[in-house]
């Protein structure tokens, strides 16, 4: 399956195909030198099967984990292409998950002011929702994403042969994700994880979140308007995951994401079923914090702009209202937890 992101001169296809990893160069010139990015949790295999296309290849094995989004790997990502002499015509080519992802197409976007990015997308989370659109960043000082820049790939190959080997954790923690998409802009693709079997319909969930990213992403790439859609559940979501208090629960992104929904939707009967699709995948469904703490991230988050936050609310699945809020009118939403 093939998609086009049609952004004028910044347009680019996103094959969606098993197998897919193996016949990158077939679909984009590898016949240059390529900074191939991965991280140690990717399974060599995969790389062995990108360096194979790349006789000019020059792999970087980042630590698996968040920590790698940094302004350090930032530096020895562009060092490593000044050592070999990158030019302006050379690339960069991201081989793992969202950490990955965004910390290559960071470097691409910085080195000579930007040199082209191949995304090639290893886990759920990446290949639903964070490989296409153009968004990449690094952290600072705890806050998530606050340095990055816009800079779409000239292609993205997502090969769902490789999430064969992704943990089960991760696999559902990107579906929260595709939940998410659904239930903003694509009711059938909610209703697919209510029937059950997300595993034997993957591909059909990969292919329709990505279809609704994209034509959020085509109708406002720098999210002026209404991208902020995508950020359903991310306000509270990244809350909890910048948040000290949840260290020792480890959670990931996408399970942030889930619970970071549930307040967010309008109807309780919505919030029954959606709850049901989170049980059925793994994902938790209920957390305790320290509410003062979490409502302290919010008023610190990047989108709270002079006193307010656009919260993206859902009452039915399939569409959304984005609503401007004070920062302070979230403090009674976060309360003392969720569910
Ligand atoms: N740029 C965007 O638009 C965007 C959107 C959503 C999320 N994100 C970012 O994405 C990040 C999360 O991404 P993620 O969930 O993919 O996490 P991740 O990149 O940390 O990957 C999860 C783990 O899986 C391992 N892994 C990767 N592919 C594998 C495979 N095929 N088999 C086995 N193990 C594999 C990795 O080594 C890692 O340990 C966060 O930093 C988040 O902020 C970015
Ligand atoms: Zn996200």
């Amino acid at each position: 399956m093939k998609l086009t992101m049609r952004l004028g001169p910044r347009s680019y296809d996103i094959i969606l195909r098993r197998g897919a990893l193996g016949r990158v160069g077939q679909l984009v010139n590898l016949s240059r030198k390529v900074l191939v990015v991965t991280d140690s949790g990717v399974p060599q295999q995969y790389l062995s099967t990108v360096l194979a296309q790349c006789p000019q290849g020059v792999p970087v094995v980042l630590e698996q984990g968040e920590g790698s989004k940094s302004l350090a790997v930032t530096e020895r990502l562009c060092t490593a292409m000044l050592q070999h002499g990158f030019a302006r015509t050379d690339a960069v080519l991201a081989l793992g998950g969202g950490v990955v992802g965004d910390a290559a197409g960071f470097a691409a976007a910085c080195y000579m002011r930007g040199i082209d990015f191949i995304n090639c997308p290893t886990t759920t989370l990446a290949q639903v929702d964070s490989s296409i659109g153009g968004k990449t960043a690094v952290n600072l000082a705890g806050t998530k994403n606050i340095v990055g820049a816009f800079h779409q790939p000239c292609l993205v190959v997502a090969d769902p042969d490789t999430l064969a080997t992704l943990p089960p954790r991760h696999v559902a923690n990107g579906l929260a994700e595709a939940v998410k998409t659904g239930l903003i802009g694509d009711a059938a693709l909610f209703e697919l994880f209510e029937k059950g079997g997300a595993q034997q319909s993957v591909e059909e969930i990969l292919y329709r979140s990505l279809a609704v990213k994209k034509a959020i992403v085509e109708a406002d790439e720098r999210e002026a308007g209404c991208r902020a859609a995508l950020n359903f559940g991310h306000t509270i979501g990244h809350a909890i995951e910048a948040s000290r208090g949840l260290a020792r629960r480890q959670l990931y992104h996408g399970e942030c994401v889930a619970l970071g929904t549930l307040p967010m939707l309008e109807s309780p009967a919505v919030r029954a079923r959606v709850r049901r699709v989170y049980r059925a995948l793994g994902l938790p469904v209920r957390i305790r914090y320290d509410g003062d703490e979490i409502y302290s991230h919010l008023v610190h988050d990047k989108k709270a702009a002079n006193g307010a936050i656009t919260l993206v609310k859902v009452k039915q699945p399939g569409s959304y209202r984005l609503e401007r809020v004070p920062v302070e009118a979230l403090r009674a939403v976060i309360g003392d937890g969720i569910g």
